[in-house]
């Protein structure tokens, strides 16, 4: 299996990065969006973790460092100021990449001898540029396996997830471009919730990538706690673990549209379930392995 990654690491971005580098899949890009961090820092935090992997011979792209239409707000308080809830990482000798993310993908894309699986745990900006400069593109993706959205309540408001709700208008875009989407949706991520016998295990990974993911799920673990927010979530590990996978999701046809012009419920995903199938233009999960994703994710620390 072929993939690509786009991410706004972010804590569980990094998380879900560090499980994709010990899986037996070929990683062909990462490229960075605006999100939980600005482009730069997680341009920067996506090299310094594939140099932590030890795999800086993947290709690492900048992308969009702003939404397709609205303004970029940057709040630290889920992920930190650096991203990576102060886990300091050797910073990566690699050689940085100047093609902009929208251009390297299409190309790469392009140039394709099988279609590829798109896995994108932040805002869709990237996603919806490559798409919109050349739609064809949507023919060389398998899948493409977004974290994104809700069947139920939102995040940041009570009708918006976070990576929906800074570009609603990139989400509406790509659901438009017959791509069909597999939406990893917070009705399915707040299934997987790190427990302390999860902590326990990861903190007991006494290597340089167990520490810094030690790191990052402390601070993660301290947000979560002072928010009430309950047991710190995994989104984007669930979101790459089911696009590698699709075994651990279950997931349901449906058409989803998007709301992009009510400043109340800016970013909602609207799940229609009973479209006929002819209608129905993304697979939204409904339910997941959530056991199993964790365990993936802890082996996976563990085998650095
Ligand atoms: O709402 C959760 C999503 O927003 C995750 O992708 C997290 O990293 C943040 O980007
Ligand atoms: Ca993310």
């Amino acid at each position: 299996m072929q993939i690509l990654f786009d991410g706004d690491p972010g804590i569980d971005d990094a998380l879900a990065i560090l499980t994709l580098l010990r899986e037996p899949v070929e990683v062909l890009a990462m490229s960075a969006v605006v999100g939980n961090v600005p482009v730069e820092t997680g341009f920067r935090n996506l090299r310094d973790l594939a140099a932590l992997a030890g795999r800086e011979d993947i290709p690492v792209f900048r992308g969009a460092e702003r939404p397709l239409v609205r303004d970029y707000v940057f709040d630290p308080l889920v992920h930190g100021v650096d991203g990576l809830g102060g886990a300091k990482l050797a910073p990566s000798r690699a050689p940085e990449q100047t093609e902009h993310a929208a251009v390297a993908i299409g190309r790469i894309l392009a140039g394709a001898e099988e279609p590829v699986t798109w896995v994108a745990t932040g805002p869709l900006t990237n996603v919806a540029m490559v798409l919109a400069l050349d739609p064809s593109l949507a023919g060389k993706v398998r899948r493409l396996v977004v974290m994104g959205g809700s069947t139920l309540r939102g995040n940041v408001t009570p009708a918006a997830e976070f990576n929906v709700y800074v570009d609603a208008e990139a989400w509406r875009a790509v659901l438009g471009s017959g791509i069909r989407p597999v939406m990893v949706g917070l009705n399915v991520t707040h299934m997987v919730g790190m427990r302390a016998g999860d902590f326990t295990a990861a903190e007991r990974i006494d290597t340089p990538v167990g520490r810094a993911a030690g790191t990052m799920l402390d601070y993660y673990r301290r947000v979560s706690g002072q928010e009430n927010w309950g047991d710190p979530k995994l989104h984007d590990v669930v979101a790459l673990l089911g696009a590698v996978s699709p075994e651990l999701l279950e997931t349901r046809p449906a058409f989803v549209d998007v709301e992009t012009g009510s400043p109340l419920t800016y970013g909602m995903t609207v799940v229609d379930d009973r479209a006929p199938a002819e209608r129905c233009n993304c697979d939204v999960a409904v339910d997941v392995d959530a056991e199993a994703v964790k365990r993936r994710m802890i082996g996976a620390l563990r085998s650095y």
